[in-house]
C-alpha cells in the first residue's frame, strides 16, 4: 500500500470522532483532518433525548473528548464545514467554501437524519420540531418550558424518551404512532406492551394505530393543534417527530460508490472505491449474527466501526464483527438489548413483564440470539457475553434469578 501522510474524516459523530481518536492511539503521526457539518466537536447524541434533554447534564459532560484534544493531538477540525463533493480518482475532496483537501486515505462517517413530515400541510409551523443534533435538543428543551402540552410522532426511542422527559417536567404529552404497537423496528410486542403500560401509567395519552394528518396554525404562526387522520384533534403547543432515521450517502453516491441500504462496506469498513473508507449509522456491513448485510443505527456500531476503520486506513486487517446492542432510558426504567429477538422460537423469562426488573432471553434452536433486559445493568454484561458466546443455556437456569447470568457463560 502507498504511503500514508494524510487522512481526512467527513463527518463528527461518534464514528468520525472515535475514528480520528484511534488514529492517533494507533500510532499514526501523519496529518488528520476531521470535517463536520457541526459546530460542536464529536459528542454522544443518547443523552440529548435523556439526562441532556432533562437538563442534567451539560455539553461538557456529552463531548466525545474534551473540545482540547484535538489541538493536543494535532487533529484539525474543521467545525461549522460541510464536505460538498469527494473525487475517489483523485484523492481529493472539496468543501462547500471552496476548498480541497488532498487525502491518502478518506473516512466517510457522514451518519445519518432525521426523517421529516415536510409534505404535511403545517409541517413548517414553530413549535414543531426534531431532534437528532444539541442544537435540536436545545431547541426542544427551551419549548418545554413554556408550552403545556406536548404531541409526540412517533413512538420508536426517541419519541418515547422525549415523551418521558416532558412528562416529568410537567407537560400534558400525547403520543402518536402509525402502526398498532410501540417500538416495532426493535422490540418484541411483549416488551412494547410492557412499554406502553408503563408510559400510560405516567400519564402518557398513547394514539397507537393512528395517522397524523396535519397541524393546525395558533393564528400566531406557530402550532396549535394536531388533526389526527380519524378527523379528531389534539391541543399541542410543541410538537417534537421521532419518525426515524435515514443514512447520509449523498457524497458517496455522487462519486460512484456502491450504496445499499447505506454505503456498502466490507467487514474493515472498506467501501467499493480504493482507500475511500465508511464507518457508523451511514454504512451497510455484512454481519455475521444475522447472516446478511445490515445498517445498525447505534453508537456501540459507530464506535466499533470507527476503531476498525481507522486500523484499516493503516493498513491493519482488522474485522468488524460485533453483536448488536441498545439502550433506552425511559420513566426511570433502564432498558437493554443484545442480538435479536426476531426469529426467536422461545421466550424464557426472567421475573415477569412490569416487574421492577426482569429479563426476556430470546432463543432459536436453544441458541440464545437476544436479550431483553430491564433494569439489570450488571447482569446484562454477562447477557451480552452469552449472546457473542452464541451460548445454550440451560432454560430453566435462564429463568431461575438465583442463578447469576456469569455463571452460564460457556468456559473458553
Ligand atoms: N406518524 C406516526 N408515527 C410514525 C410516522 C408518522 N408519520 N412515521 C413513522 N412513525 C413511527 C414508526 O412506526 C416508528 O415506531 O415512528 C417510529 C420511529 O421509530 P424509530 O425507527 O425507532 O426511530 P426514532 O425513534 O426516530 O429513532 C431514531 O435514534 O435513538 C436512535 O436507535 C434510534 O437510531 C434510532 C434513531
Amino acid at each position: 500500500m502507498g504511503q500514508v501522510s494524510r487522512i481526512v474524516v467527513v463527518g463528527g459523530g461518534q464514528a468520525g470522532g472515535q475514528a480520528v481518536d484511534s488514529l492517533r492511539r494507533e500510532g499514526f503521526d501523519g496529518e488528520v483532518l476531521l470535517v463536520t457539518a457541526e459546530d460542536q466537536p464529536p459528542y454522544q447524541r443518547p443523552p440529548l433525548s435523556k439526562d441532556y434533554l432533562a437538563g442534567r447534564t451539560g455539553l461538557d459532560r456529552v463531548l466525545l473528548r474534551p473540545a482540547e484534544f484535538y489541538a493536543e493531538s494535532s487533529i484539525e477540525l474543521l467545525t461549522g464545514t460541510r464536505a460538498a463533493s469527494i473525487d475517489p480518482g483523485a484523492h481529493r475532496v472539496e468543501l462547500a467554501t471552496g476548498r480541497t483537501l488532498d487525502y491518502d486515505r478518506l473516512l466517510l462517517a457522514t451518519g445519518s437524519r432525521v426523517r421529516r413530515l415536510d409534505g404535511m400541510p403545517g409541517a413548517h409551523l414553530e413549535g414543531v420540531l426534531y431532534l437528532r443534533t444539541v442544537e435540536d435538543s436545545d431547541r426542544i428543551r427551551a419549548a418545554m418550558d413554556s408550552a403545556e402540552r406536548l404531541v409526540v410522532v412517533g413512538g420508536g426511542y426517541i419519541g418515547l424518551e422525549v415523551a418521558s422527559v416532558a412528562v416529568e417536567a410537567g407537560l400534558a404529552v400525547t403520543v402518536v404512532e402509525t402502526l398498532p404497537r410501540l417500538l416495532s423496528r426493535v422490540a418484541t410486542s411483549e416488551l412494547a406492551a410492557y412499554y406502553a403500560e408503563l408510559h400510560r401509567g405516567r400519564g402518557v395519552d398513547l394514539r397507537l394505530g393512528s395517522a397524523v394528518a396535519g397541524f393546525r396554525d395558533d393564528g400566531s404562526g406557530a402550532v396549535g393543534s394536531v388533526a389526527l387522520a380519524d378527523g379528531s384533534e389534539i391541543a399541542a403547543n410543541l410538537v417534537v417527530a421521532g419518525i426515524g432515521i435515514e443514512p447520509v450517502t449523498d457524497l458517496a453516491r455522487a462519486a460512484g460508490i456502491d450504496c445499499e441500504n447505506g454505503i456498502a462496506v466490507d467487514s474493515g469498513c472498506r467501501t467499493s472505491a480504493p482507500d475511500v473508507f465508511a464507518a457508523g449509522d451511514c454504512t451497510s456491513h455484512p454481519n455475521a449474527f444475522f447472516g446478511r448485510r445490515v445498517r445498525l443505527e447505534s453508537v456501540p456500531n459507530a464506535m466499533d466501526q470507527g476503531r476498525v476503520a481507522a486500523a484499516a486506513m493503516l493498513g491493519a486487517d482488522r474485522v468488524y464483527e460485533s453483536e448488536p446492542w441498545f439502550w433506552s432510558d425511559q420513566h426511570g426504567v433502564r432498558l437493554q438489548m443484545a442480538g435479536l429477538s426476531e426469529g426467536a422460537d422461545r421466550t424464557v423469562l426472567r421475573g415477569a413483564y412490569g416487574d421492577e426488573s426482569f429479563i426476556a432471553f430470546h432463543l432459536r434452536d436453544g441458541v440464545l440470539i437476544g436479550v431483553d433486559a430491564v433494569n439489570s445493568v450488571r447482569e446484562f454484561i454477562f447477557c451480552r457475553r452469552l449472546v457473542a458466546a452464541r451460548a445454550r443455556p440451560d432454560p430453566d437456569a435462564l429463568a431461575d434469578a438465583s442463578v447469576p447470568v456469569r455463571t452460564l457463560l460457556p468456559a473458553r
